[in-house]
């Protein structure tokens, strides 16, 4: 082929690339705002909720995602085909349908939307009929919320209805808000469907590690939180039973309380060896659970098969004939606080700026985790014994630490708990086994499962919420609070560079000439709050201090001078 069509192959495909991540960034749903207690949604961000509930098949509604319907009217899709295999253009020509269809059926309602789809994209109103019926329900249900008067319900100690906890996409039915938001039985995770669901996301995850490092991971650390297995009836747990490579099994009262080993020969691959860290909420929550996994790892451990189709049992024996020690003391996976105890600390030490080098934050994270949960080989109970030597030799075999990301409404740079779990974990991997693991994250709130190292991950958020207008003028609206929230990313976006050196330049370099050097915004927050303004300058200089962010001087000298006129101003003294 002569070289300038190669060039021209080339370039066309990195043109193409770029298209891509644009529309990811594009098609991200972010939350538009805080909520305000009490106030419904409205307008667009009600059209663009709606939008993401219409694109997942609802079986139990009788609806099909409408992205499916309108792409296979148009014949651009076969009937159980994959959505994100069609070509840019023709899901870029679906999403511009779905989104004006959204946009009819919230100004004018689902007569018009049925009408506009059957007449635009060949879409047989009885097909859309379910899901417009299913929006209208939730749309009626989104213009009231009991939020207030349940509170003020609950101040008089009366009796609150109680309603399920989960993220509003992925269970429309936990409206209407102001419910007393309960828990679900940990006997019942995870649920069959989430079972099914996570044997993808392991999966992919196995096979980007497997792309990027030529084999598999012979040992993982995994961050579990409470709260996300109870909106997803256990995906954490689910994707952890299917690294080990076994199944969960329901006792004579539809308990899971045992587990199974899937074969060798179906799993088509060797079992990984998972170090599990939970949160104090989880071991709160889900104590059957927490039992579950720590008799998954025993399992596993005990089975008799080649050491390289079962990287635990082999890391077991290993330990035991390197240090004589007892298959209790080297099948320890399943760690979290000590009893009564929450977090890893790591998120106040970072925002304080009180650490002098990583090791500091990742031994934190131990000193808070080491704490083993279980049951010894006698049966006995161990509820937080201090473990810290196992936790040091797990962790010390990690090649790649991961956490599952379940909801639109919060990711990895809105809290600080993301990088204290999965950055403080990290960190702690990468001084114990003598090198950074590989950070990965799953995005279970596209349908189709997209594995995300942790570095594009951050780079996604930083375009999707921090730098985008879109995001910054929703916040701005709350005034105080939205020049908070915008330092507040920042922060936790500078958790990750603390934990994992995970941000790249361009993000701190946007974020000062975004809020900072543009005279009219900086004036805009110095106004409405100058004391989380004076914070974020002094968290980009300690990014620039501390190695994170390479800055030209010329920048760095516009920054202190920022500082120092907020300082005259926070003092009085302008
Ligand atoms: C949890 O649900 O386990 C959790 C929530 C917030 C921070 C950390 C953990
Ligand atoms: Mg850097």
């Amino acid at each position: 082929m002569p070289e300038s069509k190669l060039n021209r192959d080339g370039r066309d495909k990195r043109v193409l690339d770029l298209y891509e991540q644009l529309l990811e960034i594009e098609q991200r749903l972010i939350p538009t705002g805080l909520h305000v207690f009490g106030r419904p949604s409205q307008g667009d961000e009600k059209a663009d909720l709606l939008r993401l509930i219409a694109s997942f098949d609802r079986p139990e509604s009788g609806a099909r995602a409408i992205t499916d319907l309108v792409a296979e009217s148009l014949e651009l899709l076969q009937r159980g085909g994959s959505f994100a295999d069609l070509a840019v253009n023709d899901r870029e020509r679906v999403d511009s349908l779905v989104h004006e269809a959204m946009q009819i059926f919230v100004a004018t309602g689902e007569d018009a939307a049925e009408i506009f789809l059957d007449d635009k994209a060949n879409v047989p109103r009885g097909e859309s009929a379910g899901v417009f019926a299913l929006l209208k329900d939730v749309s009626e249900k989104l213009k009231t919320n009991n939020e207030l008067e349940s509170l003020v319900r609950a101040l008089r100690g009366e009796f609150i209805e109680p309603g399920p906890g989960a993220d509003l996409v992925q269970n429309p039915s936990i409206l209407p808000t102001g419910r007393n938001t309960h828990a679900i039985n940990p006997y019942s995770i995870p649920s069959p469907a989430s079972f099914a669901r996570s044997k993808v996301v392991a999966d992919s995850l196995l096979d980007r590690f497997r792309k990027e490092h030529g084999a598999y991971p012979q040992s993982m650390a995994l961050v579990l939180w409470g709260l996300d297995n109870i909106k997803t009836q256990g995906d954490g747990v689910a994707q952890a039973l299917w690294l080990l490579g076994v199944r969960p099994v329901r006792d004579a009262l539809n308990r899971v309380t045992q587990v199974e080993p899937i074969s060798l020969a179906e799993l088509g691959r060797p079992r990984i060896d998972v170090v599990m860290t939970i949160s104090g909420i989880f071991r709160d929550l889900f104590s059957p659970t927490v039992q579950l996994l720590d008799k998954a790892v025993r399992l596993v451990a005990h089975l008799d098969e080649p050491h390289d189709l079962n990287y635990l049992r082999k890391h077991v024996m290993e330990q035991i004939a390197a240090e004589h020690c007892e298959l209790d003391d080297a099948a320890v996976r399943v760690f979290s606080n000590a009893p009564g105890n929450y977090g890893t600390n790591v998120n106040f030490m970072v925002m304080d700026s009180q650490w002098e080098s990583g090791d500091t934050l990742g031994d934190l994270f131990v000193v808070r985790k080491c704490f083993a949960y279980g049951r010894d080989s006698k049966g006995r109970t161990i509820e937080g014994r201090e473990a810290r030597r196992a936790m040091d030799r797990a962790l010390a075999r990690v090649q790649a630490t991961y956490q599952n990301i379940d909801t639109f409404e919060i990711g990895l740079t809105d809290v600080d708990h993301y990088f204290e779990y999965l950055g403080g974990v990290s960190k702690a991997v990468e001084k114990r086994a003598e090198a950074k693991p590989a950070i990965y994250l799953s995005d279970s709130l596209s349908r189709d499962v997209k594995i995300r190292s942790l570095e594009e991950t951050v780079r996604l958020e930083s375009r999707a919420k921090t730098l985008n207008p879109k995001w910054y003028e929703g916040m701005l609206k709350h005034g105080f609070r939205g020049v908070a929230e915008i330092e507040n990313h920042v922060s936790n976006t500078f958790g990750w560079s603390a934990t994992a050196d995970a941000v790249d330049d361009w993000i701190y370099s946007e974020v000062a000439t975004t809020f900072l050097l543009d005279e009219a915004m900086l004036e805009r927050l110095r106004s409405l709050n100058p004391h989380s303004v004076h914070s974020l300058v002094q968290r980009l200089l300690e990014a620039n201090g501390r190695g994170y962010w390479d800055a030209d001087e010329s920048v760095l000298e516009r920054l202190r001078d920022v500082s120092r006129n907020l300082e005259d101003q926070l003092e009085g003294v302008v």
